[in-house]
């Protein structure tokens, strides 16, 4: 189990890395395509850390769970999930709803690196 755990890990980095590329594509230019890639990277985040913290609870690797820290961090994730829908959706919205997802998911970077 620890491969398929690990593999999901790397699958949740990249799906980081996914949406954080959307956030700069959208920084540097219009939202049409962004959009559709923070979209993407923020579902990826949502199913891989569920499915990393389902493995994790049920004890099938080692090392506490951490619950509160993975109910903050699915809060975070699901109002980062809804914020790249909107984008996708409305890419003429307003800013303030793409600076809101930026904050949003630099949140849920912090809290997975500094929250033990
Ligand atoms: C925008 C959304 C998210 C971002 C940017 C994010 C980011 C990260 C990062 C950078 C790590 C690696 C941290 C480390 O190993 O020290 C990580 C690990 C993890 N994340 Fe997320 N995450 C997100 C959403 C979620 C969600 C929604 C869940 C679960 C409900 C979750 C559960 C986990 C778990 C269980 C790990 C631990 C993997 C390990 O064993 O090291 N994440 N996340």
């Amino acid at each position: 189990m620890d491969i398929v755990y690990n593999l999901l890990v790397v699958t949740h980095l990249l799906g980081m890395a996914y949406l954080v590329s959307g956030i700069v594509v959208r920084w540097v230019g219009p939202a049409e395509r962004a959009g559709k890639i923070m979209l993407w990277g923020a579902s990826a985040q949502v199913v891989t850390g569920l499915v990393l913290a389902g493995i994790a609870s049920a004890g099938l690797v080692g090392g506490e769970v951490n619950h509160m820290k993975i109910g903050v961090k699915l809060v975070v994730a699901v109002a980062v999930l809804v914020l790249a829908h909107i984008v996708w959706r409305r890419p003429d919205i307003g800013k303030n709803v793409f600076y809101g997802l930026t904050a949003a998911t630099l949140l849920n970077v912090v809290i997975a690196a500094m929250w033990v």
